[in-house]
């Protein structure tokens, strides 16, 4: 949430923060603001609008010079996204400018202590605090004066700052909130995460709390609060500039819902051997294991609907009771949680500030905890006893596809193993299990050919106001990820919920045209989904089915059917989901909606 880019070195800084930025921009894209210092000016451009703004008014960086600067590209929290509250922000006295990703949970106290010291606040935003902070607190030491402003601050926190009378210095602190320092040749960079430092290096020091950063051209020095010097770890990371590149598709969405079937793979495959699950450096012992009586998984968004999918999965194959709570929830909630409880956390980027929270929250009750995370190096990664990588790679698009499909894939496996280890499920039903998994992706390759079936689908439908997509058992929870996909980004009011429940409210909502999508993987429960489709269509639904190749049950009752292949029963989310992911997407695009950056949305929410 936000994204933040520092430059310091022999090049000119603005052309560097600005491509940065337009990296980070899936992270919020509100407004934005770059500060750069030349001969002792500290020059700040700043917009209401997107990053493309900032490069026409700059010329892309032409017209500001300079070899040091800061960036940030804003999803607003204090304010609403103008010129003004966009950052940086400006101290009192001009001399310092400070990007900030993060909340200041304490800034109206320390806001209107300032105001009574007679200091002018021109945004509605929690950073100005610390911008004049700084200024005040300076007594001729910068390091001493971050030390001072950050020790009143409550929040999190990700901070660039430069200073007008260091201009070759940028200085950078965090707590809680990501921040990354990248290592270059004679240049230096900090950024919120590595997809705009990839083009520059590939050596990074992931910042811990409180540790404060001075950073020159030529060198990167960390120190703790006391101004002892630190030997951070630099670490090599992996991944290509085509990486966070659209590769010839129109959008960031489109190209990552097509990387699915080899992001399976790669998911899948370092961890099956042999016919077994196998998770290298897992921590969690056969002893342990066989101790859990309890799984509780907590997650946010479509990471928490992948926890619905392995919610079925788990009860099934481990015979244990799992419950699967949103984190926002749970994290204030009085969990019943104990040593004998393994509570997993579901992140792509690692960082949700939800997530991260209800992890702790786990933790100080004694669960053993896993993480099924994305990114390496990330808050939630680096926290859990153990953590698990999808092996999704960067995804840009706000809207998740891959990632959601990665997780899946662990959630499946670790079913597996669990089960292996604690004899709940017979040897012959895993083993097919992991075979089948190894088919998915030519799978998702074959739905790919319906694409053009879709678009019509979706050209026919995106018109409409409302949305209903009902599912039973495991389709329910992807009738749920499938409603997110299509309400984020295309803004129509869509509705996922448990086909059951229909006669308990939303039916008085079901009138001529109304547009009903209906999940029928679950061969099991077919009739009952039929009955619902009747139901609907008896009060004037539109309704478009989609089930598995072969199954005639819809026939004559639906008014379209998308028939994908055919899976076993507990990976049908796997293969559902993608014409879900497909049809939001030609949805939004017929509707002319920004596809990888929906309104109001971030990437990366990193506040409550
Ligand atoms: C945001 C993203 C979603 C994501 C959710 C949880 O809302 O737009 O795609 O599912 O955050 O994020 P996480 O990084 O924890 O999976």
């Amino acid at each position: 949430m936000c994204g933040i880019i520092g430059y310091v070195g022999g090049k000119s800084a603005a052309p560097i923060l600005l491509d940065g930025l337009e990296k980070l921009e899936y992270r919020g894209y509100d407004s934005a603001g770059i500060a750069v210092i030349n001969s002792n000016e500290l020059n700040v451009i700043k917009t209401a609008k997107r990053i493309a703004d900032l490069k026409g008014i700059t010329q892309n960086g032409s017209t500001t010079k300079g070899n040091i600067g800061i960036g940030h590209t804003r999803w607003a929290t204090h304010g609403a996204p103008t010129e003004t509250n966009a950052h940086p922000h400006i101290s009192y006295g001009g001399n310092f400018a400070v990007v900030h990703n993060g909340i200041i949970e304490n800034y109206l106290p320390l806001k209107n202590e300032l105001i009574l010291k007679g200091v002018n606040f021109k945004s509605e935003t929690d950073t100005e605090v610390i911008a004049h902070l700084l200024e005040f607190n300076f007594k001729g030491d910068v390091f001493d004066c971050i030390k001072n402003t950050i020790s009143v601050l409550s929040g999190s926190y990700a901070l660039g700052i430069l200073y007008l009378n260091s201009p070759d210095t940028l200085y950078a602190v965090k707590n809680f909130s990501p921040l990354i320092a990248g290592v270059g040749v004679t240049e230096n960079f900090i950024a919120s995460d590595i997809t705009p430092l990839i083009p520059h290096t590939k050596d990074v020091i992931y910042l811990k709390d409180k540790e404060i950063a001075v950073i020159t051209g030529d060198s990167l020095n960390i120190f703790d609060l006391s101004g002892k010097p630190k030997s951070p770890k630099i670490e090599r990371i992996t991944g290509s500039a085509e990486s966070v590149e659209k590769g010839g598709y129109d959008h960031f969405m489109m190209k990552e819902i097509k990387e699915q079937p080899p992001v399976i793979l790669k998911t899948a495959t370092p961890h099956i051997k042999d016919g077994r699950v196998v998770f290298d450096g897992l921590n969690l012992t056969k002893e342990k294991i066989k101790d859990i009586k309890k799984i509780v998984i907590t997650a946010c968004g479509s990471a928490y609907h992948t926890g619905m999918v392995a919610k079925y999965v788990f009860e099934q194959l481990l015979k244990i009771p799992v419950s699967v709570d949103l984190a926002s929830e749970f994290r204030y909630q009085n969990p019943v949680v104990d040593q004998n409880t393994l509570v997993i956390v579901i992140s792509q980027s690692g960082e949700t500030a939800d997530t991260l929270a209800a992890l702790n929250k786990a933790k100080d009750k004694g669960a053993y905890t896993l993480g099924i995370v994305n990114v390496k190096g990330s808050s939630i990664a680096k926290a859990c006893h153990d953590t698990l990588f999808t092996g999704a790679g960067s995804e840009i698009s706000v809207a998740t596809t891959k990632a959601y499909s990665a997780q899946l894939i662990i959630l499946y496996l670790f079913a597996v193993f669990m089960a292996g280890h604690l004899g709940t499920s017979d040897e012959k039903l895993r083993a097919a299990l992991l075979n089948e998994i190894m088919t998915l992706p030519q799978k998702v390759q074959e739905i790919f050919m319906l694409e053009e079936n879709i678009k019509a689908l979706a050209k026919k439908h995106h018109t409409i106001t409302d949305a209903f997509f009902i599912g039973r058992n495991l389709d329910y929870a992807v009738a749920l990820e499938g409603a997110l996909k299509l309400k984020e980004i295309s803004y129509i009011n869509c509705l996922g919920m448990a086909a059951g429940e229909l006669k308990h409210g939303t039916i008085s909502l079901i009138e001529n045209g109304t547009f009903v999508l209906a999940l029928a993987m679950y061969e099991k429960l077919n009739d009952k989904m039929l009955s619902n489709i009747k139901e609907v269509k008896a009060r004037g639904a539109n309704v478009l089915v989609v089930t598995f190749k072969g199954n005639n049950t819809f026939l004559g009752a639906a008014d379209d059917i998308i028939y994908l292949p055919k899976t076993h029963p507990l990976l049908t989310p796997s293969l559902a989901v993608i014409p879900l992911q497909i049809f939001a997407y030609y949805i939004a695009l017929f509707r002319g909606a920004d596809i990888d950056k929906p309104r109001n949305l971030a990437k990366s929410v990193t506040v409550e």
